[in-house]
């Protein structure tokens, strides 16, 4: 369960990013986070997984209370959580194996396991014949596949895709929001930002707007516009 109660985060800056942000995911949602570029949307991904702090407020996340987590405790939270940044965050001197491999390996996961794995979810991917490739010898839409079998393979509770589709084309926008539907129906929470209302529409599912780090609606189904 994830559990924002009257949540702000304000960067060292002082940019105001969350203000006062009441929020509850159940386990086993499905929701789109939307909003306009700038609204909040990835500072909200980055307080779930403590990669930022509330300023104050309360946060609950799979069990945990970010408000006064200690820093040991992160690394535990942070395998409750399937994340794919916006960035994709890959590491360019590992190849495509690598980089899920180590994601297990941080993880004290034995050898045997991630040979199993890694090919597995590779294949999930449709990434198995570029396992040596390096991620600078990929087009977006292959590193972004990379980062989700990295997001996938030690069987998070809770996946967050931030802008999954933003670099790749109509089928491929497709396919992984299939991806993401099939990890649903296994059971696992799955937040999917995007600023896409093509996508949202296509798919019958709560949406929760934000604008200026405030949330401005939350409803399931509907259309909705830009
Ligand atoms: N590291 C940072 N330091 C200071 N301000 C930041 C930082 N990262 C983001 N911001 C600011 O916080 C606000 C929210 O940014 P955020 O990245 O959460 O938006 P977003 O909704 O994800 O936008 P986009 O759709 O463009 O990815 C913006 O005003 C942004 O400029
Ligand atoms: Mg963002």
């Amino acid at each position: 369960m994830i559990n924002f109660e009257n949540v702000s985060m304000e960067y060292r800056n002082g940019t105001a990013a969350v203000n006062n942000v009441t929020l509850k995911i159940e386990d086993g949602e499905f929701v789109f986070l939307v909003g306009h570029s700038g609204a909040g949307k990835t500072t909200l991904t980055k307080l779930m997984i403590c990669e930022e702090r509330v300023s104050s407020g309360k946060l609950e996340v799979n069990g945990y209370h970010l408000e006064k987590i200690h820093s040991w405790s992160i690394p535990k939270l942070r395998r409750t959580m399937g994340v794919v940044f916006q960035d994709f965050k890959l590491f360019d001197k590992m190849t495509v194996y690598e980089n899920v491999a180590f994601a297990m390996r941080v993880v004290g996961a034995k050898p045997s396991l991630i040979r199993k794995r890694v090919p597995f979810f590779l294949d999930v991917v449709g990434l198995s014949l570029k396992a040596d490739s390096f991620p600078n010898e990929l087009s977006g839409g292959e590193q972004q596949r990379v980062a989700f079998a990295r997001a996938l393979v030690n069987n998070p509770h809770t996946v967050i895709a931030d802008e999954p589709t933003g670099n790749v084309d109509v089928d491929l926008t497709e396919d992984i929001m299939e991806l993401l539907l099939k990890i649903n129906k296994l059971g696992k929470t799955v937040i999917v930002v995007t600023h896409d209302m093509n996508i949202v529409n296509s798919y019958k599912k709560r949406v929760v707007r934000i604008e200026q780090g405030e949330i401005v609606s939350d409803k399931t189904g509907g259309d909705f516009e830009q």
